[in-house]
């Protein structure tokens, strides 16, 4: 039997659960347990449940100071096989009103177990920063809380002037026309640290004609939370996003850039059997992997959308006949529920057309496949964890931003990086086609390749012992995490 007298900190850690937030926070669990911790990662039970379902039930088992707990998710079960995205703003209203006391329960049965001697007694909190509850918790039960912001610093900045947006009558609009009449062109020339930003570039739900609109409502209540005495953590860089996290520094003077993770983690050495663990909730397809060892360095475009973004059929044959006619190998991963309300049909003329060089999968492991040589680049929903593991790899972008936090992920892509060009919402298969072709092999494409390579390197130098990211996380784990109460 083990003897948990040494005193092995042991942190909670909690992630909103889904795919996009999940990810990031298990990857800081990975890199706490590397630091000696105790972990216990909480799901809920939904996810969990499609966990084992994609990595095997037995993927987790004897895992060393390493253990998943699971709450309710307070949402009425789904029809079917459980294996879908789940509505996100039910999500957050639950997260709100459900989360609180099975969260609590769950502490007091470890510290239970603790007494026991079973594991060590938890000793800190790392929560997602929109499961504001663990705050309340972290008072309940004198602990240090460390909250997680999965996103831009660009995007944490937006939200914490949401409030000012609704005081200044610009959200909600007024109708639904103010989404098409010109109006998202207005400046945003009031928020230090913004740049050349317009309405349209800002996070995206402010864009609701909905006067109570749970999302707004959500989120103004995570900035307003978030400000009172948190330490944050972000997973960026100073080096990517040095305006904009000073200008939150002057919001919030406890916050840290400890990003990129993939890079942060990847320099850690580790041969434990938690290295290779990942927490796709879908099964990923690995063939993918062994089609793009066939393929020339630098030649394949890689197209993902994500565990959350949908789109009508008309815009997915777009992008079909867009890759189609640019003559390019592509890897396209389509989820089964990426289209609306229906089911991807792909016509066989098209499947003809691209049988030598397209392959279509379901789910991959989309790190290996950006880091693979032969991807030349990436045309994405510029989801945060996709933005920045596509910079750890060097790999410039194609953006179609789809909702939340990805407008403004792009414009900084696009204009402030440079390392990416935007597809109109509604763009045609000829504009697929000619901006596909622009970033495989056109001058444009080159230059945004290098600048991403730049990035890369800078990314490295700041995971690397001694680099701002790396010293950053230190010294949360020194001075919070492991602070005495
Ligand atoms: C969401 C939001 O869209 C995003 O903007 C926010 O920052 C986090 O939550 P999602 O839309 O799923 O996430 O996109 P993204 O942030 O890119 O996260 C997807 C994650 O799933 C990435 O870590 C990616 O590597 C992984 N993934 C995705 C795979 O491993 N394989 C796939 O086939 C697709």
């Amino acid at each position: 039997m083990r003897n948990f007298a040494e005193k092995k900190p042991h942190a909670v850690l909690i992630p909103f659960p889904a795919q996009g937030h999940i990810n990031p926070l298990f990857k800081l669990a990975k890199l706490l347990h590397l630091r000696g911790f105790h972990i216990t990662f909480v799901n809920t039970e939904y996810n969990h449940k499609r966990l084992l379902k994609s990595r095997g039930p037995k993927a987790f088992d004897g895992l060393i100071d390493f253990t998943f707990e699971t709450i309710p998710d307070g949402l009425t079960p789904m029809d079917g096989d459980g294996d879908v995205t789940q509505d996100v703003p039910s999500l957050s209203q639950s997260v709100r009103k459900n989360f609180l006391k099975p969260y609590c329960e769950l502490l007091s049965r470890l510290n239970e177990s603790a007494n026991a001697g079973l594991i060590p007694r938890v000793t800190c909190l790392v929560s997602d920063c929109l499961m504001t509850f663990t705050i309340q918790a972290a008072k309940q039960f004198a602990l240090p809380n460390v909250l997680s912001f999965p996103s831009s610093a660009c995007s944490l900045l937006c939200i914490l002037y949401f409030r000012s947006f609704v005081e200044k009558g610009l959200s909600p609009l007024k109708d639904v026309s103010y989404l098409t009449n010109g109006y998202l062109e207005t400046k945003v020339d009031w928020i230090p640290g913004l740049k050349n930003f317009r309405l349209k570039d800002i996070v995206d739900i402010i864009r609701t004609t909905d006067p109570n609109d749970i999302m707004l409502e959500f989120l103004i209540d995570v900035a307003d939370k978030v400000q009172i005495d948190s330490t944050i953590v972000l997973n960026t860089f100073d080096d990517l996003e040095s305006d904009v996290i000073n200008a939150l520094l002057s919001m919030l003077p406890s916050l840290y850039s400890i990003g990129p993770l993939p890079s942060l983690l990847s320099q850690t050495p580790s041969n434990n059997q938690l290295a290779s663990l990942g927490t796709n909730l879908w099964k990923e397809d690995t063939k993918c992997l062994e089609w793009l060892e066939s393929k020339e360095p630098g030649s394949v475009v890689y197209v993902n959308f994500g565990s959350i973004t949908v789109m009508t059929t008309e815009q997915l044959l777009e992008f079909a006949w867009g890759l189609a006619n640019s003559k390019k190998p592509f890897l396209w991963i389509i989820r089964p529920d990426l289209v609306r309300g229906g089911s991807v049909i792909l016509s066989s003329e098209f499947v003809d057309e691209i049988s030598d060089r397209g392959l279509i999968a379901s789910w991959c492991p989309q790190e290996k496949v950006l880091n693979h040589n032969s991807i030349g680049g990436f045309l994405t929903h510029c989801g945060w964890n996709s933005t920045i593991e596509s910079i750890c790899a060097g790999v410039p972008m194609l953006c179609w931003p789809f909702f939340a936090d990805q407008p403004t992920n792009s414009r900084f892509i696009c204009n402030e990086w440079e390392i990416g060009t935007e597809i109109d919402t509604n763009g045609k298969r000829d504009e697929v086609e000619n901006l596909v072709n622009e970033l495989m092999v056109g001058e444009k494409g080159k230059k945004m390749r290098q600048k991403a390579m730049e990035l890369k390197k800078k990314a490295e130098e700041n995971t690397s012992p001694g680099g701002c990211s790396y010293m950053n996380l230190d010294k949360v784990i020194k001075e919070v995490l492991l602070k005495k109460n």
